[in-house]
């Protein structure tokens, strides 16, 4: 089959159900032909793509066509600028979460410091400040072994020898007496409801593990804020990636629970996303 014409039928599928039909069949078919997106179209009208391929490339747009990501149908996904690798043990990194690794670095200087990264996934948030401040210690945990394996791959992939890996449940990752500089943490925070009313289809291939977080969503939040106290140094921060209707119920648990100079951060579209607060 001709790629030119294996091309066009790919985007006609894709026509409805994704917002970017024509990006996501170059990124495709670049994978699965190992060439640049400029090479596929210098060879579009002459190239004949072999059956098997042929095959390949009709299976993953059936995927696409279904609402799966394109980030797990690349196995890849970048993330403050470093590309991630992914799969389906966890949470294609989001944009919105590079706030708090702003937020984060603008915190502190680049002088030694050691900062946990709660649920790591991907290991997108600790890999991304363990590359801007080497001289950091980044403890990055997780309690899904597939996924600390995906963090420790990504953490090789990029050379970063400041990040240690731990499996755990939340805070129980941490050795007692333990202290650190800064605990950070992107949480699950949906209610089990909202996944069925949430636009975003591709949220139904992600796991549950990392999205879902009891009846109202706040289950996990509570228990991070409960227990990151006991491992903060004095002057330790607390910094919480939480959802945008959110915000009043965390505020109010920092608070219950003993923090101070409570700070909400808005993401880009003005909405109040992360929550920090200092441990006296
Ligand atoms: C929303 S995802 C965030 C992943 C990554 N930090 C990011 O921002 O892309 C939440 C992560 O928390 C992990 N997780 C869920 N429950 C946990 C628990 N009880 N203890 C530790 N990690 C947990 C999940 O496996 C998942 O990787």
């Amino acid at each position: 089959m001709l790629l030119q014409s294996l091309w066009h039928w790919a985007v006609a599928e894709l026509m409805q159900s994704s917002s970017t039909p024509h990006l996501d069949v170059e990124l495709l078919l670049a994978m699965h032909l190992g060439l640049t997106r400029a090479q596929l179209y210098s060879q579009a009208a002459c190239s004949v793509v072999s059956l098997p391929t042929k095959r390949a490339i009709k299976a993953t747009v059936k995927h696409r066509k279904m609402g799966e990501p394109m980030a797990y149908l690349l196995g890849q996904q970048e993330f403050w600028s470093l590309r991630f690798l992914v799969n389906s043990s966890v949470l294609v990194p989001r944009p919105e979460t590079e706030l708090l690794v702003e937020l984060v670095l603008k915190n502190y200087t680049t002088a030694a410091k050691k900062i946990a990264d709660l649920g790591t996934g991907s290991g997108a948030i600790a890999l991304a400040l363990a590359s801007e401040r080497p001289a950091w210690h980044l403890i990055a945990t997780d309690c899904c072994r597939d996924a600390l394996r995906l963090a420790e791959r990504n953490s090789h992939r990029h050379g970063l020898q400041n990040v240690e890996l731990r499996w755990g449940d939340w805070c129980g990752a941490f050795q007692t007496g333990e202290c650190f500089d800064a605990i950070i943490s992107n949480p699950p925070y949906l209610a089990y409801q909202d996944l069925h009313f949430q636009s975003e289809l591709g949220l139904r291939f992600e796991p549950e593990i990392a999205l879902i977080s009891g009846e109202n969503g706040l289950n996990h939040i509570k228990v991070i804020i409960d227990q990151a106290r006991h491992y903060l140094r004095a002057g330790g921060w607390l910094f919480l990636e939480h959802g945008y209707k959110q915000g009043e119920f965390v505020r109010q648990f920092f608070l219950k629970c003993g923090y101070q100079r409570l700070q909400q951060h808005k993401d880009l579209a003005g909405n109040p996303r992360v929550m920090s607060g200092k441990w006296h």
